[in-house]
């Protein structure tokens, strides 16, 4: 059977572990070529080689995403290695939670950064390849929080919040082009990220989960698969909640 992604050239960033390695495992396993980026290059390479095991053409990227130059140099690289890109997933991400009387500019600036500017020049730079295809998709991992904010997490919200607006605006410039932008907000799901919330954290987040349970890197990734393929051709521009009914 035909599979949905085969051959084409999906560049994954924060993809070294947590929900961006199962977006590469999901991508990959429906045939697609894996630039797995991540500022922990031996992360990324445990992935890639993974991978590439398993029958799938992967490369490892060594990338800051905050550093515009590190980026133009990286998807040069990638565009030299595989030829073309086909598929974008901004998920590289971190927080630096704290309340607002008390967060510092470094919190904010580092969470901006990785969340939304590292975001915005991966998708400034490939977006180019993109247009020169007349192709392409770009899914951007954002969160409910972006939506509904929280507290504690005044520079982690505003990042998504940001996100989300990026998006839209991504689709609304690139549509006639060819190419579609989507948002993916996922809720709770258990990654590295989270796993240092306190359990009181965690049980008071889990009331009011719909479904009664956290999600998993593997919700997320099929989300995005869905937004990655032809599946998705008419759909532009959204945000798609991945929380379990967290927010409804
Ligand atoms: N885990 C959750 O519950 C949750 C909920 C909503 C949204 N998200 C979002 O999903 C994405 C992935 O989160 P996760 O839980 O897998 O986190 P994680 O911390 O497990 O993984 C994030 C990855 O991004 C990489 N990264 C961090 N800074 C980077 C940089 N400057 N350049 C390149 N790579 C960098 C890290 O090395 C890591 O491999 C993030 O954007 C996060 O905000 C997560």
């Amino acid at each position: 059977m035909q599979k949905l992604l085969e051959n084409r050239v999906a560049v994954v960033t924060g993809a070294g572990r947590g929900i961006g390695e199962a977006i590469a495992r999901r991508l990959a396993g429906e045939g697609a070529i894996l630039a797995v980026c991540d500022v922990m290059l031996d992360n990324a390479q445990q992935v890639a080689t993974s991978l590439t095991k398993s029958g799938t053409k992967a490369g490892a990227y060594a990338v800051n995403v905050t550093d515009s130059k590190q980026v133009t140099e990286v998807c040069d690289k990638i565009v030299a290695d595989f030829g073309r890109v086909d598929i974008l997933v901004n998920n590289a991400g971190i927080t630096r939670d704290g309340l607002l009387l008390r967060m510092s500019d470094e919190d904010w600036d580092a969470v901006l950064g990785v969340n939304l500017k590292g975001a915005f020049l991966f998708t400034r730079t490939l977006s180019r390849t993109m247009l020169k295809q007349r192709s392409g998709v770009i899914v951007n991992i954002a969160s409910i929080v972006g939506m509904v904010g929280n507290a504690g997490q005044a520079n982690y919200s505003a990042s998504k919040a940001g996100l989300i607006g990026f998006t839209k605006t991504v689709a609304k410039e690139l549509a006639s082009r060819g190419i579609r932008s989507n948002a993916v907000a996922p809720g709770f799901i258990q990654t590295p990220m989270t796993d240092k919330l306190s359990p009181e954290a965690k049980k008071m987040q889990m009331d009011f989960i719909a479904l009664k349970r956290l999600g998993l890197p593997e919700d997320v990734a099929n989300v995005v698969l869905f937004l990655a393929s032809d599946l998705s051709s008419y759909v532009t521009g959204q945000v798609i909640a991945v929380d379990g009914g967290l927010v409804m």
